[in-house]
């Protein structure tokens, strides 16, 4: 469902190598997601997807912080929370065509760049969004 972000180390395995402590741990992964969601809130450029999203943006930030932070190999937050992420089924109330995506990830390109994500992870961790992101998709388009 949705795709961990490999290691940078095949088989290394230490919590040292994971995208989680390469971003800077807690801290950092909260400090994306909070410029993630005020980008959305800013930007005319992603004015699309912010409407398709509650008036508040609390519930959100909370969820997909506790998410990223299993995603990227740090605590598994969401799932000890909430249970499986179900996230492809959570976002069919949503139309989310091929706009949506893109939107979403060049908001998050820019809250990553924003935030001074080093350019070998912000690249490795755009691909994977791709892959996530793209795998949301339930329109055509
Ligand atoms: C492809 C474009 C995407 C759109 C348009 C989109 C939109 C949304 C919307 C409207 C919500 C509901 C938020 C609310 O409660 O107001 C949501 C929830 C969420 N999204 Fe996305 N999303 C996208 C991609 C992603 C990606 C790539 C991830 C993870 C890498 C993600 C992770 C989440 C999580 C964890 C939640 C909370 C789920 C829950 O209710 O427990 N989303 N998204």
């Amino acid at each position: 469902m949705s795709q961990q972000v490999p290691a940078p180390t095949e088989g290394a395995g230490a919590a040292a190598d994971t995208p989680y402590a390469q971003l800077g741990g807690e801290a950092a992964l909260h400090a994306l997601v909070e410029r993630f969601y005020d980008l959305m809130d800013l930007e005319p450029a992603y004015a699309g997807i912010r409407a398709l999203h509650a008036p508040a943006l609390d519930d959100a930030r909370e969820k997909l912080f506790m998410f990223l932070s299993g995603w990227l190999g740090g605590p598994n937050l969401y799932i000890e929370r909430h249970g499986h992420p179900r996230l492809r089924g959570r976002h069919l109330p949503f139309a989310i065509g091929v706009a949506e995506r893109d939107q979403w990830l060049a908001c998050m390109d820019q809250a990553m760049g924003e935030c001074a994500v080093p350019a070998g992870l912000r690249e490795r961790l755009a691909q994977a969004f791709f892959q996530t992101a793209d795998f949301m998709r339930n329109r055509p388009g």
